[in-house]
């Protein structure tokens, strides 16, 4: 961009930014006090606890186990999930379930317990309901996993929605995980954690809660069985969560616990108990299987708010290309619009689009366009005009169009909880793929205004359809941006069959997975956020989102070189690996930080290069079974207490293990391994777990570890799949799975299986197939074979 376009651009972002400042605190004022008057004052309230067991009637998997002054319905479904919703709440109208609800396991049935009380035992759970509506969850050895109160409620005196309070507690030596992508994780230690959707307005750090996608899912690790308990609302909420204590000695062990507030919506919960890796199988089955990325998708995205302009973007791209840097896609941000206007496109500074995509589309690198849900309030403007056409736009209680101010000015929402909406939403891609973009970057979809309503969004009393049940923004708010990814996701199903939708979204809810991914947001140029970016990416991967990563370098600022080398060198290992900035920030192409960061910089965007047949098999394998490509270290050992602890390292699938450096200065770092060989994969050095080792980690590189035994698809010198075998230790085995590249349509490949293993003299690597075991048909390279 020239200096004149970074003028204009800081101009335009400045007087979105005036006219927030224009509109006076006494302008907010009246927003607010109008919001609150919309909605019906609580006045007085009542209390009410479920208070004594009255009855039970046995249904399909469970039953209604009826109070004085409430009833319980639960019921265990045939994916082993165990589902409870008071006052009657069953598991529909959601959200977040991906279809409908699973039919109930008609193995298990209500029958007495001690007590008066009364319990459904299950294949995996025993769940006992006391006599005052407790709800305890045990595995089957009768272990406690999690143990709810009654809960409480508090009604209006005349009439309206309840706020309920719903407290638990958990073994002593439990940690949380989880409630959607949280700074401050990936253990969620001591605090309140809020459930609103938010933009913090600011690059943030890890002490700013809430973001913008925010979850009520906690993944509940401790030694007798790890748990994922979701509480099905959307409306506005809390979770206090402490962590409990083991008595040292003959001290008594202080439970965990957990308490969960909201201010309406139903009190429903799902509950599944397992493995981690059966637990999110099954949180899959009901929420839906992520989306499978195009493979361009798992590879090193560029973008920039403010390329300005062609030139600059063919600028950027050639610098990639001569310095042999690999690049497979270029985001275009806000600035490509014409006046900041979604679906539309400055034609004085990108006049041929589409042709400059069709050039990038040959060598290899696909163009993705920022989506912005805000559509300037304005007659004239063709999208404003055909939303309004068909009602699209959230209206007040009076049935006045909400307005707010994003960065097109003056702005209205469209509603995205109505199926008309969406289709009308969905539709208007057309216009973007005609444009040549391959790709979705949903932003400020919390949804964001800068105007002030007390809160960056919309008024709490605006209307919103609910799929025709009618509610106001208390209750869509948190599943705004969901809603709005569904649009573009089945609208892009209908334009483009051929093709797997890639759209990634800043907000979004349980259930995100279905129709794409996510990123970190702004994160804070800074180490805290570049600790930040990692504990998003794995909390979102527990919570069922696996395919997200960082603003590499940070969001705002300029980051030292040193910052921005860890900070690619993690990227390189994370789902989304992309380059962006602020508009105001400073440069992000590797070659602006000197020689050796460039070297660098090189060594790990090839190496991503390289492992992304690795990434493709780690995206069926999310498709299929739930399971993040991103893990936490204790993923497969969960009662190791050390493993839980550590939240600095992951593994990437099964087979390596990720060790970034997150500190300045520093060039070696203790990294903890499970158990088991593990190799240095530069300097096939092994190392056996469980054990705390030092490792080397020079400017040039992070540790990365292959566990020995694994098989790891690359990609060769020529372009081919080839297997990487990490020798299993002598008298052991090991495998890994592979798939081959399908394209981007709908084909799904089989995932192929392959063991290596020890005869008496030699390694052999085979393939598992139904007819027995065979040759590989690619080439086979094995490493660690000093250690032998
Ligand atoms: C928001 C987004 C950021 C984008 C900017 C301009 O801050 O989070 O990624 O660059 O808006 O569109």
């Amino acid at each position: 961009m020239d200096g004149r376009d970074l003028v204009r651009s800081i101009r335009v972002v400045g007087s979105v930014r005036a006219a927030q400042g224009l509109r006076t605190v006494k302008a907010a004022w009246r927003r607010r006090r109008a919001d609150a008057s919309a909605l019906p004052s609580r006045g007085a309230e009542r209390a009410r606890v479920p208070g004594p067991v009255q009855e039970v009637e046995p249904g399909p998997g469970g039953g209604v186990v009826r109070f004085s002054r409430s009833e319980l319905r639960i019921f265990v479904a045939v994916n082993g999930a165990v589902f409870w919703g008071w006052d009657g709440a069953s598991p529909e109208p959601s959200y977040a379930l991906a279809g409908r609800c699973p039919e109930p396991d008609p193995r298990a049935v209500l029958e007495p317990d001690k007590d008066g009380g009364w319990r459904v035992v299950a294949e995996r759970v025993t769940v006992v309901v006391s006599r005052h509506g407790a709800v305890e969850v045990l595995t089957p050895g009768g272990m406690t996993l999690r143990r709810d109160l009654p809960p409480r409620w508090w009604e209006p005196v005349g009439g309206g929605t309840a706020r309920w309070m719903q407290r638990s507690e958990v073994a002593a030596d439990a940690r949380f995980f989880g409630l959607g992508g949280r700074a401050s994780g990936p253990r969620l230690r001591e605090g309140t954690y809020r459930l609103w959707n938010t933009d913090p307005g600011r690059a943030f750090g890890p002490g700013d809660d809430p973001l913008y996608i925010t979850m009520p899912v906690q993944l509940v690790v401790a030694d007798a069985a790890t748990h994922l308990v979701f509480h099905d609302t959307s409306w506005d909420g809390t979770v206090t969560l402490r962590e409990g204590e083991e008595g040292a000695g003959s001290g008594h062990d202080r439970a965990g616990t957990c308490e969960v507030r909201t201010d309406g919506g139903p009190l429903r919960c799902w509950v599944i108990v397992g493995t981690p890796a059966r637990v999110l199988l099954t949180w899959a089955s009901l929420t839906g299987a992520p989306a499978l990325p195009p493979a361009w998708a798992l590879g090193h995205h560029h973008a920039r708010w403010g390329f300005g302009s062609e030139q600059e973007v063919r600028r950027i791209v050639s610098g990639y290309q001569e310095r042999g840097l690999p690049l497979d896609a270029v985001h275009l941000d806000i600035d490509h619009y014409d006046e900041h206007q979604v679906f539309t496109v400055d034609h004085e500074r990108f006049p041929k689009l589409p042709v400059l995509a069709e050039e990038l589309r040959r060598d290899g690198i696909r163009l993705v366009s920022i989506v912005d849900p805000a559509v300037k309030a304005a007659e004239g403007n063709a999208v404003y005009d055909g939303g309004a056409a068909v009602d699209a736009f959230v209206r007040d209680a009076s049935g006045r169009l909400v307005r707010g101010v994003v960065w097109p000015g003056e702005a209205v929402f469209p509603d995205f909880t109505h199926a008309r909406v969406r289709e009308w939403w969905g539709g208007l891609y057309e216009e973007r793929l005609a444009q040549g973009f391959s790709g979705f970057w949903h932003d400020m979809n919390e949804p964001t205004s800068f105007a002030a309503f007390g809160e960056s969004t919309l008024p709490r009393s605006a209307r919103h359809s609910l799929e025709g049940r009618g509610g106001d923004h208390r209750e869509a708010h948190n599943v705004y941006a969901l809603c709005m990814a569904r649009a573009a996701y089945e609208g892009l199903r209908e334009l483009d069959p051929e093709e797997r939708p890639f759209i990634f979204s800043r907000s979004g809810w349980a259930g995100l997975q279905r129709y794409g991914g996510t990123w970190s947001g702004d994160v804070a140029t800074g180490w805290p956020g570049l600790r930040a970016s990692l504990s998003l990416v794995m909390g979102l991967g527990l919570c069922g989102v696996p395919y997200s990563g960082p603003d590499v370098g940070g969001f705002d600022g300029s980051p030292s070189p040193e910052l921005y080398l860890r900070w690619l060198q993690l990227g390189a290992y994370l789902p989304l690996f992309r380059t962006h900035a602020s508009l105001r920030a400073g440069r992000r192409e590797p070659w602006e930080f000197g020689a050796d960061v460039l070297e660098h910089a090189r060594v790990a965007l090839v190496e991503r290069r390289r492992l992304l047949p690795y990434f493709m098999m780690l995206a069926h394998l999310a498709r299929r079974t739930g399971a993040p490509y991103v893990r936490p270290l204790w993923w497969a050992a969960p009662e190791d207490r050390a493993l839980r602890d550590c939240e600095d390292a992951f593994l990437l699938g099964d087979s390596l293990l990720v060790a970034p450096v997150l500190d300045p200065g520093a060039d070696r770092r203790a990294v903890q391994l499970p158990r088991g060989r593990w190799y240095d994969t530069v300097t096939e050095q092994a190392y056996e777990g469980p054990a705390q080792v030092l490792l080397d980690a020079p400017l040039s590189r992070i540790p990365v570890l292959a566990r020995a035994g694994a098989v790891v698809p690359v990609r060769g010198d020529d372009g081919g799949l080839e297997l990487e075998v990490w020798a299993p230790a002598r008298g052991r085995s090991g495998g890994g799975l592979v798939v081959q590249d399908a394209g981007d349509g709908w084909d799904e490949p089989e995932l192929e299986r392959y063991v290596a293993r020890w005869t008496r003299r030699r390694l052999v690597v085979e393939r598992e197939g139904e007819g027995g075991r065979s040759e590989p048909p690619y080439p086979v390279r094995v490493r660690g074979l000093k250690e032998g």
